[in-house]
């Protein structure tokens, strides 16, 4: 018993010499010391042993299994410091190679054009609001002087959540809640998603538009001709070449279409102009005295002029685009040119 005791030890060391992975030492430590290990084994038949024996045997075993322990302890150990050593090696980092580019994310074109404009219009003293996108057709409709049976109210355009309840085709209604708020005078810009039933290379069910009113005592049509020509060139260049064209709005009297010379082709006629030369560029008027009875302005005492414009037609024109569907694909390619 005692020689194969002493043969156990011997071949055990022999085998944790040989040893190299994990698992390897983790298997010699259960083949010797586990539950059914050899060792384990040889220590039940202790009965076996004469008594002379037993106190030696005993020892023996104690310190075979011992010596076992420490010796996979220690192989373990080296191990993992080797192991260490070695992903510190791997992982050893090449500082001359280029850093990782952190990547830095735009501002949409759209949006663009809007801070551009929103911060062109401050500068002539107008305030920036807001209205709501869920509108009532009260306020969308109604007071804007668009009567029941005026074509922008035909099922085709407009998106409506209930009876009287709609998603506003323009942000004109925004001028008739804050009339209702404020006395004059104001001078208001009010930027915003809008929505109508259309879907082309020109029109998507969600754009954005801006509208603007300005109403005081003596507000005449020379003023918005001034303000909108300034602003013009200051979003197209000085050398823009404006027109206003006559033209019909229900909530203006009178009405008046702004064109620009057209940006791509210089007049001479072009796919962008549909040969014309001109460009369309917003929708203007003095303010409807209509439209100032349903806020309980005296239109005797004040006057005012209003326009409304579509933020995706103006960045297509600053940056030529030529379908409005890019600005909503959320390509990244398309987007990060801007
Ligand atoms: N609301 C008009 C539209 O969506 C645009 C417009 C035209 C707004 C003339 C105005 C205006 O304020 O005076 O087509």
């Amino acid at each position: 018993m005692i020689n194969e005791l002493q043969q156990l030890g011997k071949d055990a060391l022999a085998e944790l010499k040989d040893a190299k992975t994990l698992d390897q030492f983790q298997n010699i430590r259960t083949k010797y010391l586990g539950r059914k290990g050899l060792l384990t084994g040889i220590l039940r038949n202790i009965a076996k042993v004469s008594d002379d024996e037993k106190p030696l045997f005993g020892k023996l075993c104690n310190e075979l299994k011992n010596s076992l322990n420490a010796n996979i302890d220690e192989a373990l150990q080296k191990h993992a410091d080797l192991k260490n050593q070695q992903d510190l090696f791997n992982d050893k980092i090449d500082v001359t190679l280029p850093g990782n580019a952190i990547k830095c994310g735009r501002i949409h074109p759209v949006i663009q054009v809007r801070q551009e404009i929103c911060s062109i219009f401050a500068s002539y003293g107008f305030s920036i609001v807001e209205g709501p996108e869920i509108e009532l057709d009260y306020y969308n409709f109604e007071a804007l002087n668009i009567p029941q049976d005026h074509p922008a109210r035909d099922m085709q355009d407009t998106f409506y959540i209930e009876d009287n309840v709609v998603l506003r085709t323009h942000t004109s209604p925004v001028q008739v809640r804050i009339m209702e708020k404020i006395q004059p005078p104001l001078r208001i810009l009010s930027p915003g998603k809008v929505y109508r039933r259309d879907s082309d290379v020109s029109h998507t069910p969600m754009f954005h538009q801006i509208e603007g009113l300005l109403v005081d005592q003596g507000v005449n049509f020379g003023d918005l001709k001034g303000i909108l020509a300034s602003f013009l060139k200051k979003i197209f260049g000085e050398s823009t070449v404006l027109r206003f064209r006559p033209s019909f709005f229900p909530f203006t009297e009178p009405s008046a279409e702004v064109d620009i010379r057209c940006v791509m082709c210089g007049g001479k006629g072009c796919r962008v102009c549909g040969q014309s030369g001109w460009l369309e560029i917003l929708g203007s008027g003095m303010v409807d005295p209509a439209v100032f009875k349903n806020v309980n302005y005296d239109s005797e005492k004040y006057s005012g002029f209003a326009f409304g414009l579509g933020l995706e037609r103006i960045a297509m024109l600053k940056y030529g685009i030529s379908d409005i569907r890019l600005f909503f694909e959320n390509d990244i390619r398309f987007l990060k040119q801007f």
